[in-house]
């Protein structure tokens, strides 16, 4: 028998089924993503959110997005010029990289992400970080 595998994997995601209603109901914070999952080298994130995220952008990858519950918008700079899109309750949508973007919803939902571990929740470039948005790669549920 091998050894090699006696080094632990380093994961703060738990390898056990994860109820998407309750890991939501286990926290208040906007803009503060929690871990659910991992997936190879992506982490599944999901986090509530209410106003304004911040302008961003990940230079090397895209960033997917579920919606759980609630309407989510996300504000687009694209080379062909500035767009929103509208994700209501269900939708999913792929922001591609390089792109930036400011996710919002005034009246609040919740949503997944799907990333590359490490990912920061304010991309590689982006304009001056508000108090109320979480500068992180993702916390534990
Ligand atoms: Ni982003």
């Amino acid at each position: 028998m091998s050894s090699e595998s006696s080094e632990a994997v380093a994961s703060i995601a738990p390898v056990v089924p994860v109820a998407l209603r309750q890991a939501l109901a286990s926290f208040d914070a906007l803009w503060s993503p929690r871990i659910v999952q991992r997936v190879n080298d992506y982490d599944v994130r999901i986090a509530k959110v209410e106003g304004e995220h911040v302008w961003h952008a990940h230079e090397h990858t895209d960033e997917f997005f579920l919606v759980l519950d609630g309407e989510l918008h996300i504000a687009l700079r694209e080379p062909a010029g500035e767009r929103s899109v509208t994700l209501p309750t269900g939708s999913v949508f792929t922001v591609p990289r390089g792109i930036e973007h400011k996710p919002y919803a005034p009246d609040g939902a919740a949503i997944l992400m799907f990333e590359p571990t490490g990912t920061l929740t304010v991309g590689d470039r982006h304009d001056e970080v508000p108090a109320h948005v979480d500068t992180t790669t993702g916390h534990a549920l």
